[in-house]
């Protein structure tokens, strides 16, 4: 009986543990640090002040994104940072054309509202293209997005990465925008991102720890 008892509070020590270890990996770091802080800290940011940021601070966020890994270190990314706010308009006008009648998802249903951006009113949109006929490029920009993300979200800069992009300029008929921002035939969009000082503070969303398991 003693020994049953001993077994059962053992186990249940057991569980208890497990579980609480499970919360920590998705709720709070158990070490802390810079980069870990940025990690934990970063959401995407939906709506910016309008004024532009600082170049030095851009320039630093440019060149982490750059100096992110990539197959054979071929970077096989080309970024674009666009400022100029008439273009802005036409992406953004060119994208609310596009999506009517679209049943689209996320903020995007939001397409034909007075005053929609598609990437949020941020006053610089970053362009990533990745290279069409190379199979590791993909993973390549995404690299070179979270460096863009973290490294701003150190200097509590707001980003937020928007797939719609893709959509938007890679269509047959958005060829000139493509030329507009050079963007070489060997390349097609693969996302954009939308950077500039936050106008909102959101809750982190919840992850699923259940996803990851140890093979031990
Ligand atoms: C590949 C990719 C495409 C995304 N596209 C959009 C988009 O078009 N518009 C948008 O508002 N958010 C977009 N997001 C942001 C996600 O909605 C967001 O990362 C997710 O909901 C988790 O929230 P968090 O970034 O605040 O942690 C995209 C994210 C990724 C990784």
């Amino acid at each position: 009986m003693k020994k049953t008892l001993i077994l059962l509070i053992g186990a249940l020590a057991f569980i208890s543990c497990k579980e609480s270890k499970k919360e920590i990996a998705t709720t709070m770091p158990q070490h802390k640090n810079e980069v870990v802080e940025a990690i934990k800290n970063r959401r995407s940011i939906r709506a910016y002040k309008p004024e532009q940021i600082d170049q030095a601070q851009l320039d630093t966020i440019i060149d982490c994104g750059i100096n992110a890994p990539s197959a054979l270190n071929k970077q096989t990314w080309e970024v674009r940072v666009i400022q100029n706010a008439d273009l802005l308009k036409r992406i953004n006008d060119s994208f609310v054309e596009k999506a009517k009648g679209k049943d689209l998802k996320g903020s995007a249903s939001r397409s034909q509202e007075p005053g929609f951006s598609v990437f949020h009113g941020s006053p610089t949109l970053i362009i990533v293209g990745r290279e069409k006929n190379n199979p590791t490029s993909l993973v390549d920009c995404g690299l070179l997005a979270q460096n863009i993300l973290l490294s701003a979200e150190s200097m509590n800069i707001g980003t937020c990465t928007i797939g719609n992009m893709a959509s938007i300029l890679n269509d047959p008929d958005a060829k000139e925008f493509l030329k507009e921002i050079n963007m070489p035939d060997t390349h097609e969009v693969a996302f954009g991102i939308s950077i500039g000082y936050k106008n909102e503070s959101p809750e982190a969303k919840p992850r699923d720890a259940s996803k990851v398991q140890y093979i031990k």
